[in-house]
């Protein structure tokens, strides 16, 4: 199978029972939620609410029917900033954002004259809160940052800039595509106003899962309009949740799967998940700092990052080492900006990109010594 570490795209290998509940649901059942009133349809639709209520209690949020299912975080986040962004508004983001918000606010910007500040990070993506404090203006509708930055791992201070938000009246959205199943979130606690996320990543579920919490009470407009199952007569999107951000037929087989993926994490706990993958993220640091002609960037202790870790080794192409790991190694990593250009910008690599490590709950410290061992190889 080879060694794989490139869990921040997405994870793999997932828990095998996420595979055989897809399985299950196509085969068994395969039906559409929200659309019939047979037997099979009625299972359909209990499975969709018990991975909503799983999703809701993971995130410590109660109101069920206000987990809205997406097909991945960048859906959510486009779902959140164009429905609540309108002209001539402000929005505070940080300097580390993956281009799912980036891009997304760019367009925004040309489309309604919103106005962008970026808050910048130091070189290390560690935020001071102060710093977005101090951008607040009249204007300022929302508050938009990545929990943990999918080039440098480093972990952002939401609880503090969720305070800050809450104190001014601004909406606080958080994409949690690299924290959501390794890191405790409490939406409540951390005064986030929307939470986004994805079902592939560490919270170990399929492709085309994803969702947005929406915990308040701002008017967000619908994404899309269409087929609820429901109402069928009245010609607009119905003003009720889920139905109002969340149309067309759902994932239900992804669903399923995601389902099975929230139970595996309960069982092992999070703080399991987390402990496991920072002493391979503390040995994958300390490994790899021996390496010859290398430069880690970003912070150097697991404390502040989840399981990310870029760098380069000097004198040689991001993509020449990643194909030759690929190619006479077998091992899968990534090289490029890895769609967050502001993250290297940040770091000076905006040219050259970074090779990335992203270390999942399946990794083993064997296997950082197998790549050391490479790196140094490709280097004699
Ligand atoms: C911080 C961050 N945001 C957004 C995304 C986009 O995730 P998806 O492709 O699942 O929408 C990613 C994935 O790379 C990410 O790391």
């Amino acid at each position: 199978m080879g060694i794989y570490l490139d869990n921040a795209a997405t994870s793999y290998p997932k828990p095998e029972i996420v595979a055989k509940a897809m399985y299950d649901f196509m085969i068994n059942n395969g039906t559409s939620s929200g659309r019939g009133s047979y037997q099979k349809a009625m299972q359909s639709d209990f499975l969709v609410y018990e991975t909503r209520k799983l999703v809701g209690d993971l995130f410590k949020f109660k109101d069920y029917k206000k987990v809205i299912f997406t097909s991945n975080v960048t859906e959510s986040l486009n779902l959140a900033l164009r429905g609540i962004l309108e002209e001539n508004d402000h929005v505070i983001t940080s300097s580390l954002e993956h281009n799912a918000v980036w891009r997304c606010l760019k367009t925004l910007e040309k489309e309604i004259n919103i106005t962008i500040t970026k808050v910048k990070a130091s070189k290390e993506g560690y935020t001071n809160p102060l710093d977005v404090e101090k951008e607040i203006k009249n204007n300022t509708k929302l508050i938009v940052f990545n929990h943990a930055s999918n080039v440098l791992g480093t972990i952002q201070p939401i609880d503090e800039i969720g305070k800050i938000a809450k104190e001014n009246n601004i909406l606080f959205l958080v994409d949690a595509a690299q924290t959501a199943g390794v890191i405790d979130i409490d939406v409540n606690k951390s005064n986030i106003d929307l939470l986004a996320f994805t079902g592939h990543k560490s919270l170990l579920g399929p492709m085309g899962t994803g969702g947005l919490i929406v915990n308040c009470d701002y008017d967000i407009k619908p994404l899309k309009a269409g087929g609820t199952g429901g109402d069928s007569a009245y010609e607009y999107q119905p003003d009720y949740y889920p139905n109002k951000l969340e149309t067309g037929t759902l994932n239900v087989s992804g669903l399923a799967g995601l389902k099975e993926a929230i139970k595996f994490i309960n069982k092992e706990t999070i703080q399991k998940i987390h402990t496991k993958e920072t002493e391979v993220v503390d040995y994958a640091i300390d490994k790899l700092s021996n390496v010859k002609n290398i430069e880690i960037y970003g912070p150097k202790k697991s404390d502040d990052i989840v399981g990310v870790i870029s760098f380069n080794l000097k004198n040689k192409r991001a993509e020449d080492v990643v194909n030759e790991l690929d190619l006479k190694h077998n091992i899968m990593l990534r090289a490029g900006l890895h769609c967050a250009p502001n993250a290297h910008e940040l770091i000076g690599t905006k040219d050259i990109g970074s090779i990335r490590i992203g270390i999942g709950y399946f990794n083993e410290k064997h296997e950082v010594d197998t790549l050391v061992y490479a790196l140094n190889e490709i280097q004699d």
